[in-house]
């Protein structure tokens, strides 16, 4: 198996069976057979002569040469007691006690799960609005948001992974400006990530200078106006100071709602790539696109029918985990099994551009993002079509925006995923992200300090003759090969990482492959400490006149508690 040993680690780590005693009861080896088996055992519900064994060993080698993979939940509980497979889930909110606090209660339960959970709080009665049944003031949007953020808190994911949430507010809602701000405090509701919701009326006064109106859920009457100049500042200066909140296109992402039938969507999952309907789910996978390369005497190509083959058995496979997860209540397993939604990705895309040589902020990167999806949307959508043919159309299909096409077994296909676990597994870049940071210092024991080196770069500096311990240092300090001397021109052009990339750049990419994905995709904008608010604001009004779904900005340094550093030897 060529994973690696950080990588065994972190599946032994979280992701292998244990008894009731912590104890592991699989190796690694045996979590992709449990998986493999338990994903391909779907195939006999729908034809009991199918080879189950020949799809498991299809779904096993795909795993374990590190060429797809699914979503950590899929790893972590197929073939076991909990079973339940998706990483997104979208629970709805009403405006009631009751409904506020079974949405609490559904999101533990599927947090002990390991998945994340997205709600739209945009019907909560606005802050001070009185309440009926007891005469009393409502507590509104953001006050709710901490309970669900205790919660959250108080499960832990059953011991896996943190609890993730992403909170959405209607920019129409009156609490809107509280919102705006509800995390300028750091420490608070850390378990949410959180968006604006725009609309498009919006974004057009924001273009006129304009005044909009203000809507209380409750009653659907105007409460007052706000300049639309004012909030969409408030919103820039918000994000450039602590990276929150995000924003999401409403209207576009109800343009690809594939079942209009079935109601508004109104919130994404925790990272922002899955919009879905209430009480709806997906489970995601990405393909490792460093795998589908392939070596030539004039030097890497994308090996297009690889990349076709793991399409078609991925699309199989997440159709699959549909048919064997057990969902956390029935209402999800019916809203789930209706559309059945999935989200196939690809990770390793910055890793894939340096092999061919080719700069991440460049018309010929944003070109080659472009064929690639094309590529996983295209053939992702046949694949699915053929399942179609064998297993019948998503139940809805009737009622959705292809039913004068032929006939789909997913609502919809395609998805790009952060892939924070499944890209370390992988030993590649995150989703389609830069490279964060070539070299960076590991402190190991006591005052032990390693350079740990990215092994493409590495490579490359070893062949033209220049790698040293010395330029490692160098790299590490400044973060960048940008201004590090000593390094051909040809490879620093290449090695661009995440801070050498201008904001532009990662918008024109996230963008391009927008433009083949079905539902969202999940990317970060960097941007340097001394980034002003005019440029974020810049970046936003280009991610709207790209056709993005969203857009989430961080600017370096601007959250105290920041991961990972560049240019900070520990
Ligand atoms: O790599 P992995 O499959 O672990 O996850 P990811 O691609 O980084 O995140 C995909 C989705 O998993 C997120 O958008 C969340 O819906 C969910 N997630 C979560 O619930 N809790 C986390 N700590 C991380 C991810």
């Amino acid at each position: 198996m060529p994973i690696s040993e950080n990588a065994k680690a972190v599946l032994e780590r979280r992701y292998l069976a244990r008894n009731e005693a912590g104890e592991p009861i699989e190796t690694v080896d045996g979590l992709f057979h449990r998986v493999a088996d338990a994903v391909a055992a779907a195939d006999a519900v729908f034809d009991p002569k199918a080879d189950v064994a020949a799809t498991a060993r299809a779904f096993y080698g795909m795993m374990t040469e590190l060429d797809f993979l699914p979503n950590s939940p899929t790893l972590m509980n197929a073939g076991r007691p909990l079973g339940q497979l998706s990483a997104c889930f979208v629970l709805p909110v009403a405006d009631s006690m009751e409904d506020i606090f079974d949405a609490i209660k559904n999101a533990a339960l599927i947090h002990k799960s390991g998945g994340g959970t997205g709600f739209s709080f945009s019907r909560l009665r606005p802050k001070g609005s009185t309440v009926n049944s007891t005469g009393g003031v409502a507590s509104g949007p953001v006050s709710f948001m901490k309970v669900f953020n205790a919660a959250t808190e108080a499960v832990k994911q059953g011991g896996t992974r943190r609890g993730a949430n992403m909170g959405i507010l209607r920019v129409d809602h009156p609490d809107i400006m509280d919102f705006i701000t509800c995390k300028n405090n750091t420490s608070e509701i850390t378990n949410f990530n959180i968006s604006v919701g725009i609309t498009e009326s919006f974004m057009e006064a924001v273009g006129r200078d304009g005044m909009y109106d203000l809507v209380d859920p409750a009653t659907g009457s105007s409460t007052g106006q706000l300049r639309a100049r004012s909030v969409f500042d408030a919103i820039v200066t918000s994000a450039w100071q602590t990276g929150e909140p995000g924003i999401l296109f409403l209207d576009r992402l109800n343009r690809d709602n594939a079942v209009p039938a079935q109601g508004e969507i109104e919130s994404t999952n925790p990272c922002g790539e899955q919009p879905l309907l209430p009480y709806e789910s997906c489970n995601l996978g990405s393909i490792n696109l460093v795998n589908h390369l392939k070596r030539t005497p004039e030097g890497y190509t994308l090996d297009q029918d690889k990349l076709e083959r793991t399409i078609c058995t991925a699309v199989h496979f997440l159709d699959n985990v549909i048919e064997v997860n057990q969902y956390p209540l029935p209402q999800i397993g019916e809203t789930t099994r209706a559309t059945r939604k999935i989200g196939l990705g690809v990770m390793g895309f910055a890793d894939m551009l340096l092999y061919l040589g080719v700069p991440y902020d460049s018309e010929e990167g944003v070109a080659l993002a472009r064929e690639v999806m094309d590529t996983v949307n295209t053939v992702g959508h046949q694949a699915s079509r053929r399942l179609a043919e064998q297993r019948g159309p998503f139940p809805l299909f009737s009622q959705s925006i292809y039913k004068d096409g032929a006939p789909l077994r997913n609502a919809t296909v395609t998805t790009i995923a952060p892939t924070g676990t499944l890209s370390i597994l992988a030993g590649v870049s995150s989703g389609v992200e830069p490279v964060f940071a070539y070299a960076y210092i590991r402190n190991v024991m006591d005052n032990t300090h390693l350079i740990e080196t990215n092994q493409i770069l590495k490579d490359k500096l070893l062949e033209a003759g220049v790698y040293s311990d010395a330029l490692m240092r160098q790299i590490v300090e400044q973060g960048s090969l940008a201004h590090v001397d000593g390094i051909p021109e040809e490879i620093r052009r290449v090695f661009v990482c995440a801070h050498d990339v201008s904001p532009i750049w990662h918008v024109k990419m996230q963008a391009a492959f927008q433009q083949y994905t079905d539902n969202a995709v999940s990317k970060t904008v960097n941007f340097p400490h001394s980034a002003s608010r005019e440029e974020v604001a810049e970046v936003y009004r280009l991610a709207y006149t790209l056709g993005c779904k969203g857009t989430t900005i961080y600017r370096d340094g601007s959250r105290s508690e920041q991961v990972l550093n560049i240019g900070k030897v520990n």
